[in-house]
């Protein structure tokens, strides 16, 4: 075992996870432990958790298996379960897996050096609370675990502006596991922005289950007042230095025509959206209580369209919700015909436990939700193909990421990774550079310098 404590953090699902990752990360070092790349070294080893699907649960289960012989062998080791599938399933998790230590809930990741201390007596902990309070954390760069890059913060970064969500759609786990929406004091958010800023961060993305809420159930003003998440947008835009500003996600129920026009004010605004469908059938949206119609989705997409032409749109869609018929899988095909999104993340429906789609019926085979996720997602690559082809010849600003051996890769604004074969240029993560749109995949673009 390593003299010094150390920990090792396994992170599963969304950003928002991510960035609570390196929330624990830094707590735990604030508290004397020391980071680790090292699972089999790790005097801790924590599982950031997602419940959002299945299969993303399954995952969890499987990697807590196999860690009881490493329990076994180093006898010392904690394992702490953290995130959405600790806040669900709790008390499963320490009947079937005697070898955990800490189960702890998304509201108390805050808290793991602490709780680690006296986790004998509290294994779990995992009270949602409906005011819940998002503490300042201003990272601190040891906890990131980043060598090499000359930004101590990278390039991008991710801000966290909200919690939790209102909207109880049908299918969804969210509302279970990150509790009521809640928003973070606007002041606080905009100083985190300014801080990464100050130490080089050029990109930043604002996350939220359904940041078209920020704002809405809690004031977000030291006054009492609140503001809007396009204003929000605004003030955040406005601070010097930064270059890319994106979000996610958004729900269209809510998507206001004040926000729409961000794409045309703000300037430092990427020309990207990320807005879920999940279904082009009414019958379905209903029933998933989604509280939009395919007409006003498309509505807001036209909209979008018209204030930014340049615009990438890309969604998420549930194939096989209960009841989907073929004709409302049809509808789907439909839509994406329709819209041709650049990008989309599909996946076949999933039962979670306390949903209200659990109990609809009838369910859609497993079988037939495979058949049409894989019609879905060939024509998806298909489109994104097409659309990628429109880039073929053009110039674009990319954000370099990462240097490989025989070049780079970088993103462009629409959020498009960009492969770039090295010539005189030899790039650092973190520049700016302007290429040449050379060829086209699926999934990433070729470019020259
Ligand atoms: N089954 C399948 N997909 C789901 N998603 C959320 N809940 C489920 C579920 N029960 C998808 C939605 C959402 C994305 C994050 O995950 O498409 O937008
Ligand atoms: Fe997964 Fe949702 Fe939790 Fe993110 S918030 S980790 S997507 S269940």
């Amino acid at each position: 075992m390593n003299q010094k404590k150390s920990f090792y953090i396994k992170t599963f699902g969304c950003q928002m996870n991510v960035r609570d990752s390196e929330i624990i990360a830094q707590s735990l070092i604030e508290s004397g432990y020391q980071i680790s790349s090292d699972m089999n070294t790790a005097s801790l080893i924590v599982i950031n958790t997602c419940a959002i699907r299945a299969k993303a649960e399954q995952k969890v289960y499987s990697l807590l298996g196999s860690l009881r012989k490493n329990k076994k062998q180093n006898d010392g080791l904690k394992i702490c379960v953290a995130g959405c599938v600790a806040q669900q399933e709790a008390e499963q998790i320490i009947r079937r897996m005697k070898h955990v230590d800490l189960v702890v809930g998304t509201q108390h990741i805050y808290h793991i050096p602490e709780l680690l201390a006296r986790s004998a007596e509290t294994p779990i902990v995992t009270k949602l609370d409906n005011a819940y309070h998002i503490p300042r954390y201003l990272p601190d760069k040891r906890s990131l675990n980043k060598s090499s890059s000359a930004l101590p913060y990278g390039s991008s970064r991710f801000v966290t502006i909200m919690q939790g969500c209102n909207n109880f759609c049908t299918y969804c786990v969210v509302p279970y596991t990150r509790g009521r929406e809640f928003s973070r004091m606007a002041e606080d958010i905009v100083e985190e922005v300014a801080y990464y800023i100050e130490a080089g961060v050029t990109e930043i993305t604002l996350l939220g289950q359904n940041v078209n809420s920020y704002g809405k159930t809690n004031p977000v003003l030291a006054d009492g007042k609140t503001i809007s998440f396009a204003q929000l947008l605004k003030n955040i835009s406005a601070l010097d230095g930064l270059r890319r500003l994106r979000f996610t996600t958004s729900n269209p129920n809510d998507l206001s025509d004040e926000l729409i026009a961000c794409f045309s004010e703000l300037p430092n605004l990427c020309p990207q959206f990320h807005l879920p469908v999940q279904s082009g059938s009414n019958t379905i949206l209903k029933k998933m209580n989604r509280k939009y119609t395919l007409e006003t989705y498309l509505d807001r997409v036209e909209k979008l369209h018209a204030v930014s032409p340049k615009i990438a749109l890309s969604t998420d869609i549930i194939i096989g919700f209960p009841g989907e018929t073929e004709d409302d899988f049809q509808q789907t095909m439909a839509l994406l015909e329709r819209v041709k999104f650049h990008g989309s993340f599909s996946f076949k429906y999933s039962d979670r436990r306390g949903t209200r789609a659990e109990k609809l019926f009838p369910k859609v085979a497993e079988k037939e939700k495979g058949r049409r996720l894989n019609i879905f997602q060939n024509r998806q690559n298909e489109i994104s193909l097409e659309r990628n082809r429109e880039y073929v010849g053009k110039r674009l600003e990319l954000l370099v990421e990462k240097i490989c051996t025989d070049g780079f890769v970088g993103r462009t604004s629409t959020n498009h990774l960009v492969h770039v074969k090295s010539g005189e240029h030899s790039p650092a993560p973190g520049d700016y550079i302007m290429v040449e749109i050379i060829s086209a995949g699926r999934h990433s673009l070729l470019g020259s310098v």
